[in-house]
């Protein structure tokens, strides 16, 4: 099982695209693979600065699956943390992660909308998430329903 295992899978590839399509017009942050990599890098390295034993296939695979339920939230209106635990499952058991492994990851997954707790996979991807957006320099600031005390107005990483 690799990381690479997973931005190789059909369904990854063909769900991301389904989220690049939907989010064609959105005016706030979207949820492509930039995204998706910010959050694997940014999370590596909180895990590398805090000593947190997780290893990297897991960190990558989490944060590369964490928002693939975008596009259901988008169609159907199921959340995209439920929708995407369901979707993770499936591609992370094609790629040849664990029961446990899957278990893990699809547990961040989530809730990675809230801060589960230190040193757990979770928060950190909740973590990454939030310090790699650019809200200092959005466009949409005025209209976004994030919180001030979310929003990331400095780049650590
Ligand atoms: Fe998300
Ligand atoms: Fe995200």
């Amino acid at each position: 099982m690799s990381y690479n295992d997973i931005i190789k899978n059909k369904k990854f590839i063909y769900t991301l695209q389904s989220i690049d399509r939907l989010e064609q017009d959105r005016q706030f942050c979207k949820h492509g693979l930039s995204h998706l990599f910010d959050v694997a890098r940014t999370a590596y390295i909180i895990s590398l600065e805090n000593n947190i034993n997780i290893a990297k296939d897991i960190i990558y695979a989490a944060a590369l699956l964490h928002d693939i339920g975008r596009a259901e939230e988008y169609e159907k209106g199921t959340s995209h943390s439920e929708a995407g635990a369901k979707i993770a499952a499936c591609i992370l058991n094609d790629c040849g992660y664990t029961d446990e492994e899957i278990k893990l990851i699809t547990q961040a997954i989530l809730f990675h909308r809230e801060d589960s707790g230190k040193n757990s996979l979770g928060s950190i991807i909740y973590a990454a998430d939030k310090l790699t957006r650019p809200c200092f320099a959005c466009v949409a600031a005025k209209d976004c329903k994030w919180s001030s005390d979310k929003k990331n107005l400095t780049m650590r990483y």
